[in-house]
């Protein structure tokens, strides 16, 4: 049996990948970490609340002690560490907790793994650790070269604080490999869509707005363009690394689905419209707003490595991976009112509403 110890489990992401091991392995259990930040949320995880193949913790993976004593307690066989603070926005105005949470976390999280690891002769045995990364700590691409994608090669050139956190916490990934021959992978992935994102993150923002006649807020032109991954090809991708992943290597993993901001929002309000029969729900609730500061114009992701070296490739279609994943939202609207109460709206209301 082996263990994985999967920080941010509660999040985005994190909590589609725990669903997705349970469903994908059977010989298998969860440490599942997570702070429960505004980001992190219990009811993700409601459908697998019986399931004794998972634990979770309430546990900030920057207390040393805490992260130490559950490696001692579940002696981990792998770390997916997804945990970390993940909206640009937020990160422009408090860069100090993305430094913290994302740079001082992922440290702790390293030195708690080759701690509990290590072997007498400086071996680690059939250990791994993944770092989960982003795309954005490439930078930005032009939209006018079409053809220019982010590689593995492509020279780390992070902009926001955000993307600078991911990066720093990337080469401390990188350095526990080549100092102390520590097994780590790192995946770096395009923008994901799918269940149980905050709605804080595109998206889900402008299918929620869009269903309360609340305008939405496009930055800039909207000519911004995001390459689209399905959360669940994401989450396999990592399972693939994580199995398969030769150590020490980095991994992009992308949608190859590129799509301009005003053609997402455009989408969502014609897909929701027809979905619940409301013609109020149209073009007229578009809001240009002032451009995010130091806004990436494009990210595109070429992503033939893992393709060529593991087999992966994205399975979900944008047309398709839109549909399900409005008609999710639509499913969950208690889900929805639930998460963006509190704590969501004070930063909706400084970020956007008085613009
Ligand atoms: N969402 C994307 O499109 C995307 C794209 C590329 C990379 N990523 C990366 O994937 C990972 C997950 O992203 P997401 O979108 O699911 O984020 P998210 O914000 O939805 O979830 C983050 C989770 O981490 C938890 N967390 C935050 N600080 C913590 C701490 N100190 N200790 C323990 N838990 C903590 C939160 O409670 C939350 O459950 C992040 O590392 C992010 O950088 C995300």
């Amino acid at each position: 049996m082996k263990t994985y110890l999967v920080t941010g489990g509660a999040g985005f992401i994190g909590s589609n990948f725990v669903l997705y091991l349970l469903r994908t392995h059977d010989d298998i259990r969860i440490i599942n970490v997570d702070k429960l930040t505004y980001a992190g949320n219990l009811e993700n995880l409601s459908s697998i609340e019986h399931d004794e193949r998972h634990i979770f913790s309430q546990t900030d993976i920057c207390d040393k002690p805490a992260i130490e004593a559950l490696f001692a307690q579940y002696k981990p066989d792998y770390v997916v560490n997804f945990a970390a603070e993940s909206h640009v926005d937020r990160s422009i105005a408090t860069p100090e907790i993305f430094a913290h949470t994302n740079v001082m976390g992922t440290v702790t999280m390293l030195n708690a793994a080759k701690a509990a690891w290590i072997e007498p002769d400086g071996s680690f045995g059939d250990h791994k650790y993944l770092q989960v990364s982003t795309d954005e700590v490439y930078g930005s691409l032009s939209i006018d070269e079409p053809d220019s994608f982010f590689r593995e090669t492509t020279p780390i050139n992070p902009h926001s604080p955000y993307s600078a956190s991911k990066a720093a916490s990337d080469m401390f990934v990188k350095a526990y490999g080549d100092t102390y021959g520590m097994p780590i992978n790192i995946t770096r992935c395009s923008n994901n869509y799918g269940p149980f994102q905050f709605p804080e993150k595109l998206i889900p923002l402008m299918i929620n707005n869009a269903l309360q006649h609340e305008h939405l807020p496009i930055y800039g032109d909207g000519k911004n363009i995001r390459d689209w991954l399905y959360v669940e090809d994401h989450c396999k991708a990592i399972d693939m690394v994580l199995s398969n992943g030769t150590i020490g290597e980095v991994y992009n993993v992308g949608g190859h689905n590129e799509r301009p901001n005003n053609f997402i929002v455009k989408t969502i309000i014609a897909e929701v419209s027809k979905a619940v029969n409301d013609p109020a729900i149209n073009q007229t609730l578009i809001t240009y707003v002032t451009d995010r500061k130091g806004h990436d114009r494009r990210y595109g992701i070429a992503p033939d490595k893992i393709k060529r070296d593991l087999g992966w490739y994205p399975e979900t279609k944008f047309e398709d991976g839109i549909i399900k994943t409005i008609d999710w939202y639509l499913a969950h609207e208690e889900w929805m009112k639930h998460v963006t109460s509190g704590a969501y709206l004070k930063y909706y209301d400084t970020m956007y509403r008085n613009r």
